[in-house]
């Protein structure tokens, strides 16, 4: 039996990784859970945060996820103990898949907020570098701009250039996009930072622990780096939002290529608990 990998994020951001979990893993089932209803998260508080991850994640586990990928770093963060428990499945984060991953001892990560108050990136990284220098920076503006459209905006360039400043008075040599929305800022990103500032997807890291996981599962999955099957694995994949279906296809349309067919689903609270 093939197992069904859940994704779960606010909005948009968890498609990124979505994207390079079907390009590694082309046959592997997906469903990917897209808390509109309640985006951002980066702004909550933990308990906020914390409590909506228990939800979430035990309506993925209903719909019979056999392995969860937390698709973003906010409920990583706050709340991975939480959807360890609820679960009932093997989780996998992306924080501390990002240790093995950077080179360097002059580290920037841009977060939301509440990832970046957490500190958990610089304790990732200074497991495996405890000399490194971490800065770690909330970006409130990014989140709601992203989910908005924005891509290449004034707004965008002006708040990317406020929240890089720091890094940049450190002089990084690697930034960390400690959300999952933020490689959609990929292109403004390398064009506002120095040449030869390396940027670091945690996403791609967690793609490639995902496949030593399913495979101590019984699963044998065929990895496929060449790209040819992305299209016909993404299309696979059911999406699911608690928010407007369109405005989600919309936004999902330049990242994934095409206009995904969205589902909204009723979890038990998004009428407005929170
Ligand atoms: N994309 C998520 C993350 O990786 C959540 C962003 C938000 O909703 O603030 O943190």
């Amino acid at each position: 039996m093939t197992l069904l990998l859940g994704l779960f994020d606010s909005g948009l951001g968890g498609l990124t990784v979505l994207r390079k979990v079907n390009q590694l893993y082309p046959h592997s089932p997906c469903l990917y859970l897209g808390d509109t209803a309640r985006v951002p998260y980066g702004t909550r508080s933990p308990d906020e945060i914390r409590a909506i991850a228990a939800e979430v994640v035990r309506w993925l586990r209903w719909q019979g996820v056999g392995v969860l990928l937390m698709a973003c770093n906010t409920s990583n963060a706050l709340a991975l103990d939480v959807a360890v428990a609820e679960a009932g499945v093997p989780v996998l984060g992306l924080i501390d898949s990002v240790a093995s991953v950077i080179s360097s001892d002059r580290v920037g990560v841009l977060a939301t907020p509440a990832t970046a108050r957490s500190g958990a990136y610089r304790r990732a990284i200074h497991a495996s570098r405890p000399d490194a220098l971490v800065i770690e920076v909330g970006c409130p503006e990014f989140v709601p701009l992203i989910e908005a459209g924005h891509r290449f905006s004034p707004e965008l360039r002006r708040a990317a250039l406020a929240y890089i400043a720091p890094l940049l008075a450190a002089a990084v040599d690697t930034v960390v996009l400690g959300c999952t929305h933020y490689p959609l800022l990929r292109p403004l990103l390398t064009e506002l930072l120095p040449a030869g500032v390396v940027l670091v997807d945690p996403a791609e890291a967690a793609a490639e622990r995902l496949g030593p996981l399913l495979g101590s599962l019984g699963e044998a999955p065929e990895v496929e780096r060449q790209g040819e099957s992305v299209v016909p694995a993404v299309q696979r994949s059911r999406l699911c939002v608690t928010g407007c279906p369109d405005s989600f296809a919309t936004g999902a349309e330049d990242w994934l290529g095409h206009r995904p067919s969205v589902e909204r689903v009723e979890l038990r609270s998004t009428a407005g608990a929170f």
